[in-house]
């Protein structure tokens, strides 16, 4: 039956896969999901990327414990399924333990046994047309679930990924000029996801870059949101102490987060539909290029794919206002 807005006082529920290398922005974005009213957090796939998958799904773990979420997690990807740009995990960014190194505790629940990416497909399936997966990792998980079940793009209702810079609104690379982190990190696995035709919006960069939270922002969350505002000012202290080495400035961007304010509130980004590929290799290993002109080139390596929505633009204080409120337990 079809929900209809206009009679019911509640908004449809969405269900949700987070795939995600927890990760300080990623644990940001996780509580923004958990507060969400409308979402049905139903499973955490893992990766490597900030920390080890073995780290990340420990952190995956002590936060649902932490804050009695019901998902469940699933342990997946270690390596890329290409080869990657740069070597180790981000430690430098989140710390060793990937949650700026505060104190953590063994957590008493354990991660299901199935791994990561054949528990996509299981789900997809269980779920057909209803299931939006946000990820905020590298896309080894999905690829591999893609190559397990290459029906699944038609199954998946949609795919929110924070990943990627095209040069808008100024913004450039964070690992090289042109790549970001989640992308460079498996460049292989973004270019089979995005040409996929998984109905697909990449929250790159270009509109991560422009929401930053600082101390004063920090504080706010601290003094609304309860556990979740104390536990992100504690998780922030090192994030900020890098950006402050890197910009000389303590505040960080929204990375994350923006894929689940694109999920929540899409009309807060402006888009475009373009043909998104990655380069593999060289110089603009992890790059991505899109072309939305459909144009004929001397190469046919954008011609006849499906697109993606870009996110060009975004209402940066919308984003920041939704997150507080969200989170905020006044
Ligand atoms: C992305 O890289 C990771 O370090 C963050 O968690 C985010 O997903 C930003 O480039
Ligand atoms: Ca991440």
């Amino acid at each position: 039956e079809q929900h209809d807005a206009n009679r019911s006082p509640f908004p449809p529920m969405k269900k949700v896969i987070f795939d995600t290398d927890i990760g300080i922005d990623d644990a940001m974005a996780l509580l923004f999901l958990h507060h969400a009213p409308d979402v049905d957090l139903i499973a955490i796939t893992t990766g490597f990327g900030n920390a080890s998958v073995s780290d990340t799904t420990r952190n995956a773990l002590y936060m649902k414990e932490l804050f009695n979420m019901s998902a469940a997690v699933y342990a997946g990807a270690a390596m890329p399924v290409g080869s990657a740009l740069g070597e180790g995990y981000a430690d430098f960014v989140h710390g060793k333990n990937g949650l700026g190194d505060i104190p953590l505790t063994t957590p008493m629940c354990e991660a299901e046994a199935m791994p990561a990416a054949e528990a996509i497909v299981e789900l997809v399936r269980a779920n057909p047309h209803e299931l939006s997966i946000v990820a905020v990792g590298r896309m080894t998980n999905l690829a591999m679930a893609l190559a397990l079940d290459p029906e699944l793009p038609s199954l998946i209702k949609e795919l929110i990924v924070m990943g990627g810079v095209f040069g808008y609104n100024g913004h450039r690379g964070n690992v090289s000029p042109v790549a970001e982190a989640n992308i460079a990190g498996d460049p292989l696995a973004a270019d089979r996801v995005f040409t996929s035709g998984i109905p697909t919006t990449i929250v790159g960069l270009d509109v991560t870059a422009e929401t930053v939270m600082n101390e004063a922002y920090i504080d706010q969350l601290r003094q609304t949101a309860g556990a979740s505002g104390e536990f992100i000012h504690q998780i922030s202290r090192f994030y900020f102490g890098f950006y402050e080495k890197v910009i000389g400035k303590a505040e960080c961007p929204i990375h994350d987060a923006s894929a689940v304010a694109y999920l929540l509130r899409p009309d807060l980004y402006r888009t475009e539909a373009a043909v998104v590929r990655v380069a593999t290799e060289g110089i603009a290993m992890g790059q991505t290029i899109h072309d939305s002109t459909r144009r004929v080139f001397a190469t046919d390596d954008w011609l006849d794919l499906p697109t993606c929505n870009v996110c060009v633009g975004v209402d940066a204080p919308a984003v920041m206002a939704l997150y507080l409120s969200t989170l905020s337990e006044l």
